[in-house]
């Protein structure tokens, strides 16, 4: 397989531009927000200075405005291969998950147990766990001592009562890719419906929905190069299932049952950046047009590749500091780069003293801390993230290693 050509990459980001001041550092707060590419930055510029107007009326402007916001719609549907029925787009996953979360209590399901795991970021448990006060039951699914999720545990809380089982894709904090197709799979077989938090997994692979096979999927764009909005897929199957959120007289358009507060016009549009992104990619590196059968598979090879290339030294440096604890895996084998530490120094202290060098690191609990109580994590300190995409360079990591090498 080709290598990701890294010049071209960067050159797609106005982050990346010399003279703009963010070029200078080494950035590791991906995992945070990615930068959004050149694409969806000059969509998002153009709408804001020529059609920011009511979109869907029937004057210039307004129609243009409509255009691109379904033209968007189409492209990320394509990207993502589902019908343009099953996408939906709200302001965030949180918010998304909240208003799914509502569509549950209020449907008519007779089945009342949802599992909830503790590896996922709040937006995907916490908002579950809140049914327990309107008459559903909340079985943990509960990681092992390695922060990781196993099977084998989940099917010991299986029962004909499961509705709903809510898990992510990949941990915000171990970086973990949990077999999610395996799972979903499993989902089926035992007549639950399933909510995967794909957050932390979409920016290292477009994610291919149908491959999977769940009920719900959820991404955030603003860490996928793309504007801050929630994307969500809902299965037909479970559509029909929860109550609409949306008004009354809107329940009949699909996209609109769950997205009761509609996103910024000008962010739609600019959704559609993504797919351009992508599909520039794939003509730079596989010399012909974006087939989103094949390339888009390709694409997400040749970025796992560079992120695997470039994470692979950072895991081995860790890997020589007494002091440091990782959370996770030392293989890059199923696992992003979202790497994440505990050390004998405050995690705060230790990111100032990076960002003097020009290296931006993350601190925190990140939203995770059901995660890092299980862990022994002391919840006030958090820990030190280090998270990357297929944009960061050999250089930068190597820039990151000196630092902590110097600081811890
Ligand atoms: C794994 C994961 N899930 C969900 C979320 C929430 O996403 P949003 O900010 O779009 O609500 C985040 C945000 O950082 C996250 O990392």
């Amino acid at each position: 397989m080709k290598d990701l050509d890294l010049n071209f990459v960067r050159s797609q980001f106005y982050a990346f531009d010399a003279g703009n001041p963010l070029c200078q550092k080494a950035f590791f707060e991906n995992a945070g927000g990615s930068f959004p590419c050149k694409f969806v930055v000059d969509k998002l510029t153009k709408f804001y200075e020529t059609t920011k107007v009511q979109p869907y009326g029937h004057f210039n402007g307004s129609i243009e405005a409509g255009e691109e916001m379904d033209k968007s719609i189409v492209k990320l549907a394509k990207l993502l291969r589902i019908p343009t029925n099953n996408l939906h787009v709200g302001p965030s996953t949180s918010q998304n998950t909240y208003v799914l979360a509502n569509a549950l209590r209020l449907s008519k399901t007779k089945k009342n147990v949802i599992i909830v795991s503790n590896q996922d970021h709040e937006s995907n448990t916490g908002v579950w766990r809140n049914l327990a006060s309107q008459g559903f039951e909340i079985r943990e699914w509960g990681v092992r001592s390695n922060g990781s999720l196993y099977l084998d545990d989940l099917k010991n809380l299986i029962d004909s009562a499961v509705c709903m089982i809510a898990f992510p894709h990949v941990s915000n904090i171990i970086g973990q890719v949990n077999p999610v197709k395996e799972i979903c799979a499993f989902a089926k077989e035992v007549g639950a419906f399933t909510c995967v938090d794909g957050v932390s997994y979409a920016p290292h692979g477009i994610p291919q929905i149908n491959d999977f096979n769940p009920d719900i999927y959820l991404f955030s764009s603003y860490k996928t190069f793309g504007p801050h909005l929630g994307v969500m897929y809902v299965s037909d199957e479970l559509a029909l299932e929860l109550e609409s959120q949306c008004h009354y007289f809107n329940k009949e358009y699909p996209n609109k049952r769950f997205t009761p507060a509609g996103p910024d016009h000008a962010q739609v549009s600019a959704l559609g950046g993504i797919y351009d992104y992508y599909e520039a990619l794939s003509n730079h590196h596989l010399n012909r047009e974006l087939s989103l059968d094949s390339s888009i598979n390709e694409v997400n090879g040749l970025i796992a590749k560079q992120e695997k290339k470039t994470l692979r030294p950072l895991l081995d440096f860790l890997k020589t500091k007494r002091d440091v604890r990782l959370l996770g895996s030392y293989e890059t084998e199923d696992r992003v780069p979202t790497v994440a530490i505990v050390t004998k120094k405050s995690n705060v202290a230790l990111a100032k003293q990076l960002n003097e060098l020009d290296i931006s690191v993350g601190v925190g609990d990140f939203y995770a801390v059901r995660l890092l109580e299980a862990l022994g994590v002391d919840i006030n300190e958090g820990v030190t993230r280090l998270s990357f995409v297929h944009y960061t360079s050999g250089s930068d990591v190597e820039k990151l290693i000196s630092g902590l090498d110097r600081y811890l």
